[in-house]
């Protein structure tokens, strides 16, 4: 999205404009869709006040127990907007929107419109790299995002993200295609361990893929059953272009909406 490949001039104009915005509803994505939404976690002051005076008393104990000044903004900036946009969907003000957190500290809204027709409610899921945010909203079925901003392989590769089939398949790529296609992965198995809420609780081995697929796939095996696998979709998301990113459901029929 060219919010976040013009960093410097469209990012602070979609806040911006976002804040202008902020009290116009937004209706809940159907059940065939995934609305993402992404922005850029560097803004001005005058931005991050206004994110800071939504936040709770946690997230702002939280945001001060970060060593570095610049990760402390982005992750004010972070669930500000996370907050914003939440807001837009529940017809609630920023710093009204309850969050409430699975055991594996999956976030999600403990207030849901009273309106809703039966089935519905709002999923979310965060993903954050670098300046760069990425928030999927689902309706009525949990979803998981990732991005990463790609950096050079070194020599230490982590091939345990692989399971053994899939480190066969990697150390097959030409030097040249490894990077991507590593990216690629992590991206997709992180976005799979998100959605269903454990994070790295399970290992990344527990979403194989077939590494010669790329872009929209389902996983291979899951838990190292075919069967399971055959119930998941992964989404290729498209970034800034030194980012690749990946949305995934237990589901499927659905695409990704882009908003803006
Ligand atoms: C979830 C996890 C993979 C995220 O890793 P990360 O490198 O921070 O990656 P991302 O930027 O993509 O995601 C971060 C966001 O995911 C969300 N998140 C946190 N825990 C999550 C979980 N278990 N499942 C799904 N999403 C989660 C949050 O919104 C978080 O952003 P925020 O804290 O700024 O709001 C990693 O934290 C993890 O494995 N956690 C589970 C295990 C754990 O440590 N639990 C301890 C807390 S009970």
């Amino acid at each position: 999205m060219s919010l976040v490949t013009d960093r410097s001039e469209a990012g602070i104009a979609q806040v911006e404009a976002g804040h202008c915005l902020s009290s116009s509803r937004l209706t809940l994505p159907s059940a065939q869709d995934v609305q993402v939404w992404q922005w850029d976690l560097d803004v001005h002051a005058h931005d991050f006040d206004r994110y800071w005076a939504t936040l709770s008393m946690q997230e702002r104990e939280r945001a001060d127990r970060f060593r570095f000044e610049r990760h402390r903004r982005r992750f004010v900036a972070g669930r500000g907007e996370l907050r914003r946009i939440l807001g837009r969907y529940l017809g609630l003000r920023p710093e009204e929107v309850a969050l409430g957190y699975g055991s594996d500290g999956k976030p999600f809204c403990t207030r849901q419109p009273a309106s809703l027709p039966d089935g519905s409610s709002i999923c979310f899921n965060l993903s954050h790299s670098g300046n760069v945010a990425a928030l999927a909203i689902a309706n009525g079925f949990e979803v998981g995002i990732d991005v990463e901003q790609v950096r050079p392989l070194d020599d230490s590769v982590p091939l345990e993200v692989f399971s053994a089939r899939e480190r066969a398949a990697f150390r097959a790529l030409r030097e040249s295609e490894r990077q991507a296609v590593f990216f690629e992965s992590w991206t997709r198995k992180e976005a799979c361990l998100k959605a269903l809420g454990t994070g790295f609780i399970l290992p990344p081995t527990h979403f194989e893929f077939d590494l010669a697929l790329h872009g929209d796939t389902t996983p291979h095996r899951v838990g190292g059953a075919a069967e399971e696998a055959a119930h998941w979709r992964v989404r290729s998301l498209p970034c800034c272009p030194a980012c690749v990113g990946a949305v995934a459901a237990r589901r499927a029929d659905w695409s990704i909406v882009n908003m803006h």
